[in-house]
This record gives structure tokens, sequence and C-alpha cells, in this order.
């Protein structure tokens, strides 16, 4: 199964699964971080059913959701019917981003890294798509050893460690790059039982 087949099927179940995995705290430490404003424009990478774009919705920014997931995004629809005029949903994939260059004031994308394929080149893309200015957010796992997330999760990382993620940033051109403890946890139960596998996730930001 791909990582597509699999977020389709897990649509519907992922508010439950992800709030069993971490809590609203690693998204708004991150909003509050990027110093996000009422009024901008953000890209939510990975959007699944809109965890990030709720807090972009409460503090008063349009979104730009994307997301490789039919499924993921027309959960979102549902969900956000009431707000349909400040979120434009795009179907697309993290390499080459259905987004213009320079079109938005912040990227955020929440556990999505470990899942693409090139995260390099996917840092590119997020920069790419920044106004002058403007800042990315990326909150994911720190290097872990769970292997069954590759298999049960289709996870194609085991997390990253500091020293890549403040390279790809800055390969990407981003300045002020930081890479820093968020002070959250993602934990996740293997299927068959057994040890809960418990991740630190970090905050890695830059501005273009
Ligand atoms: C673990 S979920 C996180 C969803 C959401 N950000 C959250 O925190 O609840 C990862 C999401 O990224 C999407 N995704 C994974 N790989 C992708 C890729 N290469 N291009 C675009 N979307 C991708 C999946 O379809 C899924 O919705």
């Amino acid at each position: 199964m791909s990582s597509k087949q699999f977020f389709n099927e897990v649509a519907g179940d992922w508010d439950a699964m992800r709030a069993g995995f971490y809590s609203e705290g690693v998204r708004e430490k991150a909003l509050d971080r990027a110093g996000v404003r009422a009024g901008q424009l953000a890209a939510d990478l990975g959007a699944g059913t809109g965890f990030v774009t709720e807090g972009l919705l409460r503090r008063g920014l349009r979104v730009v959701a994307v997301d490789q997931s039919e499924a993921m995004l027309a959960k979102m629809r549902t969900k956000f019917a009431g707000a349909a005029d400040r979120i434009d949903y795009r179907k697309g994939e993290a390499e080459e981003l259905p987004l213009a260059d320079q079109s938005v004031e912040h990227v955020f994308a929440n556990m999505y890294l470990h899942h693409v394929g090139d995260p390099g080149r996917a840092i590119i893309e997020m920069a790419r798509v920044l106004k002058p200015g403007g800042r990315l957010t990326i909150t994911d796992v720190f290097e872990h050893p769970f292997e069954f997330l590759k298999t049960e999760h289709h996870d194609r990382w085991l997390g990253f460690r500091r020293e890549a993620l403040e390279e790809w940033l800055t390969a990407a051109g981003l300045h002020e790059v930081a890479v820093d403890d968020l002070g959250e946890e993602c934990r996740v139960r293997p299927e068959g039982g057994g040890e809960t596998a418990l991740m630190n996730i970090f905050v890695a930001s830059g501005r273009r």
C-alpha cells in the first residue's frame, strides 16, 4: 500500500488517531513561534484533516491547504464548510507544490516531512512559495529508533537530526534558521501491543 492509499483509508479516523498521537499544544506553539497575524495567507502542507488549518482560521488567517490525499481534503471540506471562503484546497505533492512562487506569508508543515521522499527537495519547495520575509515553520519528530512506524504508518523517515534540518533550511536560502525542541511529544502504540513509541517533537523555522 502506498502512503497516499494509507492516508485515503484513514482519513475518516484521522482526527481521533491524531488526538492520541499529539496534542493541540504542538499547533499552538508552532503558530506562536511563527508570529502569525490576522489577515495573512498561510500554506498548510500535508494538511490532512486540517489540524493546523483550524488554528490558523481561529487566528484570522486565510489558508491554502495542500495534501496528496483526496479523502483527507474531502474530510476537511466537510469539517470547515462554514469557512469555505477562507480555505483554498489543493491536491498536490511535496516535490512540486501547487502554489506560485512567493505567494504566501507562512508555510506550516506538521508531521509531514517524515512522509516525503526527498525532504531537502520538499524544503526547497516550501521556501520557493514564501514571500520575501515570509516564515517557514516545520514541526515533526527528532530521530528515533521505532522501525514499526515504517510498516504500520507508512513513515519514510525515522525522524530527523537537528544538523540535517539546519542544512536543508539553509540550503533552501532561508535566514534566521533555528531548530529547537518544542517541548511536546508524539506517542504511538504498535498495533500488536508492546512498548509505546515516545518521540520528541522539534520546531524548525526560517525566514525567506
Ligand atoms: C501524519 S499526516 C499529518 C496531517 C496534519 N498535518 C496533522 O497534523 O494532523 C501527514 C499528511 O501528509 C500528507 N502527505 C504525505 N506525503 C505527502 C506528499 N509527498 N505530498 C503531499 N502530501 C503528503 C498525507 O496525505 C497526510 O494527510
